[in-house]
Parts: C-alpha cells; sequence; structure tokens
C-alpha cells in the first residue's frame, strides 16, 4: 500500500486530549487509554484508529458503555453516532518481545519508548498522524526494585508506593503534541542533575539518566546541554518553555535519538563520552545530536509536521540549526568541511541511484525509509540556501514569523518557505523546485579570458539529472558564491554572489587585466556539482591563495581527485602536482592544524568510484595506494616532523588539541605508507601509551591496515581492555571492517560469528555490517561474497528489526555502476532478497526499487 503526498486529507476526528495508563512490566504490560474526541466542523464517518504489531483492544468504551467495534485490517473502526464522546481503550503488550525497537521495547533492563514516525499505533490504538494534537497525562505503576525511575513527557505531578513492591508516578504534558513525540521510561538509572535559567528568568531542571556507572560519562552532554539552550536563546530567540528537560540514554535504538517532548530518548553512543572511550569525532557528535534534539522542541515539537512528507521540515531545518550551533562552538570552516564532506558521502550518491528522491518526497510505502540523507542533509542546504539568498537577519525575520504564525500546529515545507516570503519580500517560488526536484545539479563553469579588453567572460551552464520517476528538470535557483584571483600575484580581482537561475548565464567581470584564476562555489554555497575546466597548477595556485577556507580545501581535494580518476583510468598519473600543494600546506605555519587534516585526507575509494561511470574498486585501489605511498614517501621527512610537533602527552578537549590529534594519526598513517621502517612501532607505542581513544583508535586504525605483527597484539589488547564496554566494542569491529586488507572479507564473516556480534543490536549490526559495505574495495570482492554476506545478513535482521535492516541495503542499488560481472552478483542478491518469503516492507520497498 502506497502513501501519496497528494492523498493528503485533514483528519476527520480531533483527539483534544489522551489519558493513558500503563501496569508496566517486561513480559506483559496492560495499557488503557481515555481519550475525548472530536468530529471536525463539517465533517463526518467513522472514527479510525491505528494499530500496528499484532495489536488487539480487549475491551472498547463510549461514553462508559461497551461498544460495538471492528477492525478493518490493523485499523480499530467506531461508528459513533454523535460529534464528541469519550473512548476507552484496553490493550496488553509484550515489551520484551519487541525486537523491531519501535513502540514500548525493552533495552538492558530498561523499559523505554520509540514512536517516532509511527510506533504509538503499536502501543495503544489512536490516529497515528502529526496532524492530531492532544494533551496527554500518563500514569504508570511498575515494580519498584526494578523499576525505580518512572519517566514521562512533561511535568511530574504525582506519585508514591503501592503494595506489594510496586509503585505509580504521573506526568502531564502541558502542550499538545502529536502521538509520535509521546515517550515514557522505566528503569533502574542515575541521574545526572543540572539546572538552565532561560533567559526570561525561568529555572528548568536538567537530567541526564544512565546506568549507575555511565554517569562520570554525561559531562559532556550536559555541558553541550546547556550551551543548546542558551545558543537557541541568543541566535534564534527560542527559549525553552517546560519547568524539566530529561534526556535518557539507551543500548538498544534504531537511529541517532529522539525528540519527545521533554524527554528525549537517546542512542547512547550519543550521549555517553569520556577520554578513555570516545574519540574527538564522538564527542562532537555528542554534542551535535544533543543541540538537534533540543533544537527540535521548536523546530518539530512547538511547530510540527503535518503529514510525513513534511518531514525535512523539521529535520532539514533542525539539522542546519544543528550545523550553525556547532560550527560557533569551534571553527566554522572545519564544520563546513565535514558537513560537506558526509553530504558528499552519503546523499549524492543516493541522489545519483535508484533510491533517489526529493527532500520532500511524493509517495511512500514505508515512512521509516524516508529518514534518509536527502531528508536531513540535502534538506540542510536547501535551508542553507535561504539563510544564504535573505541574509542572516531577513533569515531570522523569516524564522520569527514562521514560529509565531505556526506555533500549535502541524504544517508544511511551503509553509515555510511562505514565511521567509513575507517576512523578506523576496519572490522564492522558483526556490521551491528544491522540494519537488531530486538529483544533484551540475554546473559547468568555463572562464575565458579577453587579454585586449581586460574582461573576465564566465560561463555557467546547469543540468539537473535525470531521477526515477522524474525525467525532465527545470533549471534550479543556485546561489553561487564566486571570486577570482590573479594567477601573478594571488590578489584577489573580484568576488560576488551569483543567484543562478536559468539554465545558462554568462557573467562578464571588467578591469580583469592580470590572468585571473577561478574560485567558485566557495563555501560550498550550494548542494551541487561544479566542473571545471582548471589546471592542476591553478588547482595547486588555489590551495596556497584562496582566502575562502572551503575553497581552498576545495582545490587540494579536487587536485587530489582529478589526480586519482585519471590513475584508475590510464593506469598513472602525475603525482607531483599533488605532492607540491601537500607539502605546501604543511609547510604553512599559519593554518589551523584541524584544517590542515582536513586538507590532506585523500577522497574515499567510494568517492573516486562515484566520478566515474563505471567503477573499478581494484584500479581504484591501486591509484589511490600509489599516491597515498608517494605522498608518504615524497614527504617522508615533513610528516616525521608533523608527528613529533603534534604528538603531546596529556589529553585536552579543545579545537586546536583536537586538531593537532587528528593531524598527527594522518601523519602515522603516511609513515606507514610511505615505507618508514619504525612505523609499525610508532603506532603500537601511540597505541600503548595513549591517554585517550582518538590516539589509541587511531594507532590502531593503522596497524590494523597492516601486516606487522603488532596488528594482532594490539587487537587482542584491544578486546580484552573493552570487551566490557559495547560501544567500543563497535569500534573494534569497525576498525577490522574497515581494514584495507585483502583478507577483510572473510575476517568480516568470521566476526559475524563472534560471540560479541548479534542482531539484536542495531549499534552492533552497523559496526560490522555497515561499515563493511562502505569499504568498497572489500565489499566488491569479485568473487560476490561481500554482497552474500550483506543480503544474509539483512534477511536474518529483516525477521527481527525490518526498519534497521532496510538501512543496510542501498550499497547493493549501485549494480548499475559495476561491471557486467559484478552487477550480475549483485542483483542475483537483490533478486534472492526479494523472493524470499514474509519480506517486511522496509526490505520490499527498498530491494524492489534498487532493482527496479
Ligand atoms: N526525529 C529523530 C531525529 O532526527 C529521528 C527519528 C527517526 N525515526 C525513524 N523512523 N527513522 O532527531
Ligand atoms: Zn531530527
Amino acid at each position: 500500500h502506497v502513501t501519496r503526498r497528494e492523498d493528503y486529507a485533514p483528519p476527520v476526528w480531533l483527539v483534544p486530549t489522551i489519558d493513558l495508563v500503563f501496569d508496566l512490566d517486561p513480559a506483559r504490560t496492560s495499557v488503557s487509554a481515555t481519550m475525548q474526541v472530536e468530529l471536525k466542523e463539517g465533517a463526518g464517518g467513522p472514527l479510525r484508529l491505528d494499530g500496528g504489531g499484532g495489536l488487539r483492544p480487549l475491551t472498547v468504551a463510549v461514553d462508559g458503555q461497551p461498544a460495538e467495534w471492528r477492525m478493518e485490517g490493523d485499523q480499530l473502526v467506531l461508528d459513533l453516532a454523535g460529534r464528541a464522546h469519550e473512548v476507552a481503550i484496553a490493550v496488553e503488550i509484550a515489551p520484551e518481545a519487541n525486537t523491531q525497537l519501535m513502540g514500548l521495547y525493552a533495552s538492558g533492563g530498561l523499559l523505554c519508548t520509540q514512536c517516532e514516525a509511527e510506533g504509538f499505533r503499536r502501543i495503544m490504538f489512536f490516529p497515528d498522524r502529526p496532524d492530531v494534537l492532544s494533551r496527554y497525562t500518563v500514569r504508570m505503576t511498575a515494580d519498584k526494585a526494578r523499576f525505580p525511575v518512572l519517566l514521562a513527557n512533561g511535568d511530574h505531578v504525582g506519585g508514591g508506593d503501592l503494595d506489594d513492591g510496586r509503585h505509580w508516578a504521573q506526568w502531564r504534558d502541558p502542550f499538545p503534541k502529536p502521538c509520535y513525540l509521546f515517550a515514557l521510561v522505566a528503569g533502574d538509572l542515575a541521574c545526572r542533575a543540572d539546572q538552565f535559567i532561560t533567559r526570561s528568568g525561568r529555572t528548568v531542571a536538567l537530567g541526564i539518566y544512565t546506568a549507575q556507572s555511565d554517569l562520570p560519562k554525561t559531562e559532556h552532554a550536559m555541558a553541550a546541554l546547556k550551551a543548546s539552550m542558551a545558543w537557541d536563546e541568543q541566535v534564534y530567540g527560542r527559549e525553552y518553555d517546560l519547568a524539566v528537560f530529561n534526556i535518557v540514554a539507551v543500548g538498544d535504538f534504531n537511529f541517532g535519538a529522539m525528540e519527545n517532548k521533554g524527554l528525549n530518548i537517546f542512542n547512547s553512543r550519543y550521549i555517553l563520552a569520556d577520554p578513555d572511550t570516545a574519540t574527538d569525532a564522538d564527542y562532537d557528535a555528542v554534542a551535535g545530536v544533543v543541540a538537534h534534539e533540543y533544537f527540535h522542541n521548536w523546530s518539530g515539537n512547538r511547530v510540527t509536521c503535518r503529514d510525513w512528507f513534511q518531514l525535512s521540515l523539521k529535520e532539514g531545518f533542525t539539522v542546519f540549526r544543528d550545523q550553525q550551533f556547532s560550527a560557533d562552538q569551534g571553527s566554522h570552516a572545519v564544520k563546513r568541511i565535514e558537513d560537506v564532506r558526509a553530504l558528499r558521502a552519503a546523499q549524492f550518491p543516493e541522489d545519483a541511484g535508484p533510491l533517489a528522491h526529493p527532500i520532500r518526497p511524493e509517495s511512500y510505502l514505508e515512512i521509516g525509509n524516508f529518514y534518509t540523507a536527502t531528508v536531513y542533509n540535502k534538506g540542510a542546504e536547501v535551508i542553507r540556501m535561504l539563510h544564504t539568498l535573505l541574509g542572516a537577519e531577513r533569515f531570522r525575520k523569516g524564522t520569527d514569523l514562521y514560529f509565531t504564525r505556526h506555533d500549535g500546529t502541524a504544517t508544511t515545507c511551503d509553509a515555510f518557505v511562505d514565511a521567509m516570503e513575507d517576512a523578506s519580500g523576496e519572490d522564492l517560488s522558483r526556490f521551491r523546485l528544491w522540494y519537488s526536484q531530486a538529483g544533484t545539479p551540475r554546473v559547468k563553469a568555463s572562464l575565458v579570458h579577453e587579454t585586449g579588453g581586460g574582461r573576465a567572460r564566465l560561463t555557467l551552464e546547469q543540468s539537473v539529472p535525470a531521477t526515477p520517476g522524474q525525467r525532465d528538470k527545470q533549471p534550479m535557483v543556485l546561489p553561487l558564491r564566486l571570486a577570482l584571483f590573479s594567477a601573478e600575484t594571488g590578489k584577489r580581482l573580484a568576488a560576488q554572489m551569483v543567484v543562478m537561475q536559468d539554465a545558462r548565464e554568462e557573467i562578464v567581470f571588467e578591469g580583469v587585466s592580470e590572468r585571473p584564476i577561478l574560485s567558485i562555489n566557495r563555501d560550498f554555497s550550494a548542494p551541487v556539482i561544479v566542473e571545471t575546466d582548471r589546471s592542476p597548477a591553478d588547482l595547486a595556485f588555489l590551495s596556497a591563495h584562496d582566502d575562502d577556507p572551503f575553497a581552498r580545501y576545495e582545490a587540494v581535494q579536487q587536485l587530489m581527485l582529478d589526480t586519482l580518476v585519471a590513475g584508475a583510468a590510464r593506469g598513472e598519473a602525475d603525482h607531483r602536482p599533488v605532492i607540491a600543494a601537500v607539502r605546501d600546506t604543511l609547510a604553512d605555519a599559519h593554518l589551523d592544524p584541524a584544517f590542515v587534516a582536513e586538507t590532506m585526507l585523500i577522497p574515499t575509494e567510494s568517492f573516486v568510484g562515484d566520478q566515474m561511470l563505471v567503477v573499478d574498486p581494484e584500479a581504484i585501489r591501486r591509484t589511490r595506494d600509489a599516491l597515498r605511498r608517494d605522498l608518504g614517501r615524497e614527504l617522508l621527512e615533513q610528516w616525521r616532523a608533523i608527528y613529533a610537533a603534534n604528538h603531546s602527552n596529556r589529553f585536552e578537549y579543545n579545537p586546536t588539541a583536537k586538531g593537532m590529534r587528528r593531524l598527527k594519526t594522518i601523519a602515522l598513517g603516511f609513515l606507514a605508507v610511505g615505507g618508514a621502517e619504525d612505523a609499525a612501532a610508532l603506532a603500537f607505542g601511540q597505541f600503548n601509551d595513549a591517554d585517550n581513544m582518538t590516539d589509541r583508535q587511531g594507532a590502531l586504525g593503522v596497524l590494523a591496515n597492516g601486516t606487522a605483527p603488532e596488528r594482532e597484539t594490539a587487537l587482542a589488547a584491544f578486546y580484552d581492555r573493552y570487551r566490557g564496554d559495547s560501544l567500543v566494542l563497535d569500534k573494534w569491529f569497525t576498525t577490522q571492517a574497515l581494514s584495507m586488507r585483502a583478507d577483510t572479507p572473510e575476517q568480516v564473516e568470521r566476526l559475524a560469528r563472534h560471540p560479541d556480534f548479534t542482531l539484536t543490536n542495531p549499534n552492533r549490526l552497523r559496526s560490522l555490517v555497515g561499515a563493511f559495505t562502505a569499504n568498497q574495495y572489500a565489499f566488491h570482492d569479485p568473487s560476490g561474497r561481500g554482497y552474500r554476506f550483506l543480503a544474509d545478513m539483512v534477511l536474518a535482521a529483516d525477521r527481527l528489526n525490518p526498519q534497521t535492516a532496510a538501512k543496510l541495503i542501498p550499497p547493493l542499488g549501485r549494480w548499475r555502476r559495476l561491471e557486467p560481472t559484478r552487477a550480475a552478483l549483485m542483483k542475483a542478491e537483490l533478486e534472492r532478497m526479494l523472493a524470499t518469503p514474509g519480506l517486511s516492507k522496509d526490505v520490499f520497498e527498498q530491494v524492489s526499487k534498487s532493482l527496479a
């Protein structure tokens, strides 16, 4: 059954209030609900309440009397005579049997919920759609010894002890909300308590709940939460609105985290951090996700989505907000580089493959499949373009208007753009194409210098590729930041933002007498692929002279990419321009080490593959290895000096120290591939002496790629040290799955039989299987064993957790881009999956679209 955006109809029945009562027990929880239901003005028809996961009503009463009801599929249907009633329903559920981790489930002795998008219907019959907003009260009873802490949305309004060791608690959320924001947690949890005083002087009690032993690891998350609360007041004028804000960390979670009103629930990997167990990247991710979920309180909760096609309304906007927040905490340039790298790694391939969809999809079989890099990350780029086009001040006027106009309602992406238009006076009608057209636009830029007239003529041509269901595209509105630099002096000759609207445009720069070099899409002002005819020498020049840090990074990356693509196609390439650019960047003492580290990262094998019509994993590996080796060898002494200069004996957490750690381990990697005889010893020393996980895992990663005897010693030592810490054990699996060694496919198959591997924990599944599929060379082993492994894992996981299983499928959907033998093997695995009886609709949708 396909759901289509054009079929949206407003709800017939509203549910202004719902009172829920839970008698909690892992094996058998009884749930009853009392709801006020009201027929919408001018509407009519039966009351239809969604159910799922085998939910059956035990009793149904209307206005206090047992009532007639029927099931139509998973829906409970009631024919009601009047316009307003009280409906009471009782059901029973089994949280510990819930392996899908949607609805109410058990995780490590806790009971917790996940309702977005359609999990609430697995707890209680209800109109499970985001445009039905209700006021909730929740009363819970549970065994006091096993579940001493009982939490739900809003304010705690009562509680106490009962007979036979049970106790109760009652919570009330004063803000009407859709059911996807409902949450409860019961468990033996310790709390880090703190407080935040809002700008209007209200005190908010903050709590982060984890197992007692993990409490010391919540300091960073708490600091990030307080910083987020202050930032949203300063930058968006948004103040928190309840007296309580709680976060709970759980070990089994399908995604990153969830913004339930006043009670965020997190995958523990985005809360827990200390120097011994979390890398710098983990620290950054914790802060970013804490901020993201907190910001949803306005962009998502106070103003929510009318229907799930509008998902990017809250997700794209909130990702943009968390990106801005993180940039403000550290380096804007480095954050921008990281975000663009993530976009190119995850979203560009999605836009170029069989699962491409606009940021506002037109149809779905399973909405869980649309929590994608397109909706989130490209969605954030679209909001960023509005910010770029309007400027910070008018953008803020637009968000103010949006929040005032739509507070307390469920609305649409169009309404967001309307608010931007009304507040700015700008006509954004053409801009809206970003919501409906899929595919990454390509921009061809060619610059001609007319020496006679002292003129530079820039021609821009854009095209948007066809995507499934969308053949012909219209030109998009593209804000492109440009500059010209003199090839002689390095001086900036011109800088401007061009807002491209048409398929072809020409821009003339007057008074250009020196030969100009083009810098384009600076700060990545539009999420497009730019093709230019700049020579390697010009790119090397920009890598030293461009005054936009992103463009400077981009020049080195483009140079590397061109070299790798040429090398993969022709078997060899001239490495000298890359070596020169890297040498100069390393020698520039003014640069931030984190920025230098980013710039030194050679494009991944997958990203090189994305540039090729036919992906040749072996040629890419060979040419990339050759470039790494040459960079290592030619600059050996420089890497050694960098390694020494960036080594520190005491862990500190700040942007400079982080950058130094990053650069140090990159230097270690180049020493290893460049043939430094002591590289393995250096890596082993770093591994053993490290006082932080960044250095330790970094060294382990370098060793894991090689054949030195220290490799096995370090892997075993890492396992022994961290076997009791599941988040760190995930890193142990991932490091091996990402190894560049030839035996990685068989090692990964072996690891899938390791006693610590399990299909029931999504983090563990992703740490091995997800990481392996990102290892292009290993995954595309010519035997096809990588494809078979993935399909086996998806099929096994699908029986337990369809949502997480389905997320693993996209790498197989790339089959059209591989040579015929591999393509056939990949296709055969997709067909095998499709032919498997009992497939979930989640997996069915991804597999069938991948084959179509
Ligand atoms: N709203 C959550 C977040 O982005 C993610 C929920 C994911 N839900 C899902 N069905 N995939 O913060
Ligand atoms: Zn979100």
